[in-house]
């Protein structure tokens, strides 16, 4: 039995090891609790199989016999030596695990001077993400950009229900609540795309509510917030518009698809000139095709006014007047309206 056993755990360990479970792995917050979530198989697959093991040999050798069916087996009093050992070992292990493992939360867990403030809004169903810019501007994106290498304190809220910031890759997971501000910490390592992905069932729209995260070098980052702080950003240049600096049509429409893409639009909408595919909403070069401008507008910024048929309300995040800059809305509107014409 004990040969069983011991054979039976080591195949359980190899495999265990062997599957590939953990995502990307893009921060330094990810070794260690790998290592951890390792440690734990390690531990327990062997008392698995031990208990397992007991339970089928107990069910096999003292299985009932024909003749048996009105017998009752001895009474067992109380085995001291027993109960000694199967209470010492356990309590062992456990304060020794929840030792390793409070080591490992102080090590994920702890402050550096300087991090990146990042406050992290939750709304059905969306993400924002807002930065301190140049001149303590305040620089709100629906998308996570991060410098690399560099600590990022997450300040995390939630404007309605509960949702819960996690971002897979960098094994870190805090809850959204009402009211309150929740904080949890990463350092990206990796430079690369991942997903941020809400964890708490928030109500229609919660499978959809994910965003990206970029982990760009530090001076992309100083670009990108450079531009995202300034105070009229105008994509291509600003050539365009002749009458002082207001945009003109070409710019604004470079601002829409660009705003199309940071806002997530392509997570659910079909637009081909912006290579989307998503199925959630509907297809904006069918739906948009007659849609005036103002039309446009009332679908972004109040989009249950009026659901196409087939379509859920309350999916779209009604907050995008909040989160889009006024040039970005105008930008996104002129873009939708040009392209799905
Ligand atoms: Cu937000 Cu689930």
């Amino acid at each position: 039995m004990i040969a069983i056993g011991a054979i039976a755990s080591a195949i359980g360990i190899a495999l265990a090891l062997w599957i590939d479970w953990f995502p990307a792995d893009a921060a330094k917050q990810a070794a260690p609790i790998d290592t951890l979530y390792d440690v734990l198989m390690i531990v327990s697959i062997p008392i698995f199989v031990l208990v397992m093991t007991v339970i089928l040999y107990c069910v096999w050798a003292f299985r009932m016999r024909p003749g048996q069916e009105h017998e009752d087996g001895p009474p067992i009093h109380g085995n001291t030596r027993l109960e000694v050992i199967w209470t010492a070992v356990p309590a062992i292990l456990l304060v020794s695990l929840c030792s390793y493992a409070y080591a490992v939360l102080t090590d994920i867990e702890e402050k550096h001077r300087g991090a990146l403030v990042v406050n992290v809004r939750a709304v059905q169903f969306a993400w924002s993400f807002g930065y301190e810019g140049e001149d303590g501007r305040s620089v709100t994106s629906s998308q996570l950009y991060l410098p690399q290498d560099r600590p990022v304190l997450f300040r995390v809220t939630s404007d309605d229900v509960l949702h819960d910031f996690w971002v897979p890759a960098f094994r870190v997971k805090i809850d959204a609540v009402p009211g309150i501000n929740t904080e949890v910490r990463a350092t990206p390592t990796e430079l690369g795309t991942y997903s941020v992905v809400c964890a708490e069932l928030c109500g229609l729209g919660h499978a959809v509510m994910r965003a990206t995260v970029h982990v760009v070098t530090p001076a992309a980052f100083d670009r990108w917030l450079a531009r995202r702080s300034a105070p009229a950003p105008v994509a291509g240049g600003g050539a365009g518009g002749d009458d002082g600096g207001q945009p003109g049509e070409g710019d604004l429409a470079a601002i829409g698809k660009q705003t199309f893409a940071d806002a997530g639009c392509a997570g659910c909408h079909v637009l081909a000139d912006a290579g989307a595919a998503g199925t959630t909403g509907p297809d904006l070069d069918r739906s948009l095709a007659s849609a005036s401008e103002d039309e446009i507008r009332t679908a972004i910024v109040d989009p249950d006014a009026e659901v196409e048929d087939g379509y859920q309300p309350g999916l779209m995040p009604q907050n995008f007047e909040e989160t889009l800059s006024e040039q970005q809305l105008d930008g996104l509107v002129t873009y939708l309206a040009t392209v799905s014409k």
